[in-house]
């Protein structure tokens, strides 16, 4: 049975209605969370994207709706008109429990098969259920408040943007490479046989060509792409706030963006951050978490003991040293007791996934020390740790021997998995921190030459631009990360206006200048025509998303996200065409 609405329209949503509508007569239209059926009474949860109301259904003043009624189950999609009254018993838990609507007109406008999920906040059902019947599962609150979320914070950031000059301008999805570095998708173009399209991993030129044009403040909320592997916090297509910004240094824009932060944790969790954000220089951040988007919400620094132990019985740590390696540990303070010798032994797996050899570990007890390694180590060794260290009862230090990136990585994660598994991270808490003066470059041991760390345009620090052809690694560069609770939830950089120090970059990154306009040749000609200072700054929006609805997947903040391997449940993407429509672009698959 279906209905049509006839002469019944909508007068109030269900979660807004009160006490003060008592005796009012209201049309209410949503779907069916739930009935029961008393016999003579029978109530139904109507739910709309506001809330549940009580509809009762009294075969007493109705039969012919009450037969209606009796057929109804969950998911139908109802009309009801009827009269607000008091509720018997008041129902605590929900906004609209002191009230309740007497039916009197009941259409019922479609109905539902039993839905393959239940539509409950607390039901766990397999994810995979969920996205590939994406449409039920964002029929729950908790789905919809965080599209909601989603949608008060690109508002919060347009408005504050277009106080602030910014003009949103959109740019291609069919383009170039762009110069992230991440692996590109591309589309084939069929007019133009053999050549493909890149989607873009970010606007990054596009907003730099339109600070040539004078545009002075550009933003977007974009999509972007890349496909790269994926995690917790990664998406193939995902969006950016993206922002670019003429004559300005490095204080300008982290100025700008304080203010936009301030604005957006304010409106939207009522939290007055304050200002100006702390930075940190990435070398700081190394040294202290072993990671450049460090969590400062818990202790646990790294501590460097190379010193102490470079000439150690102990072969693994002295041997390590003598090596170029070194030796730093973190202390698990006051949290020893809840690590116990199998927890360790999972740190020690996990730790290896970073390329580590071991974990060295070090309890110190009310007997005194429990330890693997201290049958090793000298008592002056020993003192000389616990001392640097602090290390005192119910600390537990863990260590890490072997080349510098290794105990960087190794000891950085596992700083962040202590913290998570000890649970005693402050879940309100927010730290922010800008992670400045990252290096320019980075080896890539693959390719064998240096990369950009950020991107080719970024500017190098004054001080710094004489070691570019000398000692690049050294140079360190016009770049910064805002790092909240431990994710990097943008980075952006000032970025190259001079030809020829865009030059000397792109020779210090091994292009010829051939190859350098082959790929930009297109921004090199633009920067011959009068090119302002310039620079600018992405954020991931998704993860900004899942900060501010507390949510540990980016999965739960994108109403219709990919799965870990980059395919769509719900529609089946990526799937395949037909041999015409390959033909048509000029592609013969070659499928092994
Ligand atoms: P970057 O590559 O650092 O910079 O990206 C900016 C921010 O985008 C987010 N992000 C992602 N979010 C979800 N899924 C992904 N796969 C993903 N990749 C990146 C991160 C990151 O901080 N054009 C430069 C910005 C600039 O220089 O202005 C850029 O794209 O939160
Ligand atoms: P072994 O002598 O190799 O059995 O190691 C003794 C202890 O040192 C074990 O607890 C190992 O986990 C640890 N260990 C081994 N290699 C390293 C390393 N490179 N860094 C830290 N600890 C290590």
């Amino acid at each position: 049975m279906r209905e049509k609405m006839g002469r019944l329209r909508r007068t109030h949503m269900c979660g807004d209605l009160r006490t003060s509508q008592i005796d009012e007569k209201v049309v209410l239209m949503g779907w069916v969370q739930r009935e029961r059926n008393l016999g003579s009474l029978i109530f139904v949860d109507l739910r709309d994207t506001t809330g549940i109301c009580q509809i009762v259904f009294d075969s007493t003043v109705s039969e012919e709706i009450f037969k209606k009624a009796e057929k109804v189950r969950s998911e139908y999609v109802l009309a009801v008109e009827g009269i607000v009254r008091k509720r018997e018993s008041i129902n605590k838990d929900i906004p609209t429990g002191e009230i309740e609507v007497l039916a009197k007109e009941l259409k019922v406008l479609d109905e539902s098969e039993t839905p393959p999920i239940y539509i409950k906040d607390d039901d766990n059902v397999a994810e995979n259920m969920r996205l590939k019947y994406r449409y039920l599962d964002l029929r729950k609150p908790s789905m919809q408040n965080r599209l909601k979320m989603r949608h008060k914070a690109a508002k919060v950031v347009r408005d504050f943007l277009d106080e602030n000059n910014f003009v949103e301008i959109e740019t291609p999805m069919l383009t170039k490479p762009t110069p992230e570095g991440a692996r590109d998708y591309l589309v084939p173009s069929r007019v133009n046989s053999g050549r493909f399209y890149a989607l873009p991993q970010s606007p990054q030129l596009m907003k730099q060509l339109l600070m040539v044009s004078g545009m002075d403040r550009y933003y977007q909320i974009v999509k972007c792409f890349r496909d790269e592997d994926l995690r917790a916090n990664r998406q193939p297509e995902f969006t950016q706030i993206d922002i670019e910004m003429s004559f300005v240094d490095v204080d300008d824009v982290i100025e700008m963006n304080e203010r936009m932060l301030y604005r957006v944790f304010k409106e939207l969790k009522g939290i007055e951050i304050e200002l100006p954000i702390q930075r940190m220089t990435y070398k700081e951040a190394m040294e202290r978490f072993g990671i450049d988007k460090p969590d400062l919400r818990f202790g646990f620094e790294l501590v460097d003991i190379t010193d102490i132990v470079k000439d150690s019985q102990f072969k693994v740590f002295s041997g390590t040293i003598a090596n170029g390696g070194h030796v730093r540990g973190i202390n698990v303070k006051g949290y020893g007791d809840g690590l116990s010798r199998k927890d360790i032994n999972g740190l020690e797996d996990y730790v290896k996934t970073f390329g580590a050899k071991g974990l060295a570990w070090l309890k110190v007890t009310e007997e005194g020390i429990t330890s693997p390694i201290a049958k090793f180590l000298s008592e002056e060794e020993l003192n000389n740790i616990l001392d640097r260290m602090d290390g005192d009862k119910g600390d537990l230090l863990l260590f890490i021997a072997d080349k510098p990136k290794v105990v960087f990585d190794s000891l950085g994660n596992l700083r962040n998995v202590v913290a998570k598994r000890l649970n005693i991270i402050d879940n309100t808490e927010m730290k922010l921190v800008w992670i400045t003066e990252f290096p320019l470059f980075e080896y890539d041991e693959e390719e064998g030459r240096y990369v950009a760390k950020h991107h080719p345009f970024t500017h190098p620090m004054e001080e710094d631009i004489d070691l570019l052809e000398t000692e690049p690694e050294k140079v360190r560069a016009k770049a910064y990360d805002i790092v909240i609770n431990g994710d990097e939830m943008g980075g952006g950089s000032i970025r190259i206006s001079d030809p020829e120090l865009q030059k000397r970059m792109f020779s210090a990154l091994g292009f010829t200048e051939e190859e350098a306009w082959n790929k930009f040749g297109f921004l090199l000609e633009a920067f011959k025509y009068g090119t302002p200072p310039h620079g600018g700054i992405a954020y991931g929006f998704d993860r900004l998303i899942m900060l501010l609805t507390n949510s540990s997947n980016i999965r739960d903040v994108i109403a219709f996200p990919k799965t870990q391997s980059a395919t769509c449940l719900l529609t089946g993407a990526p799937s395949e065409v037909t041999e015409d429509q390959l033909k048509e672009i000029h592609i013969k698959l070659d499928l092994e």
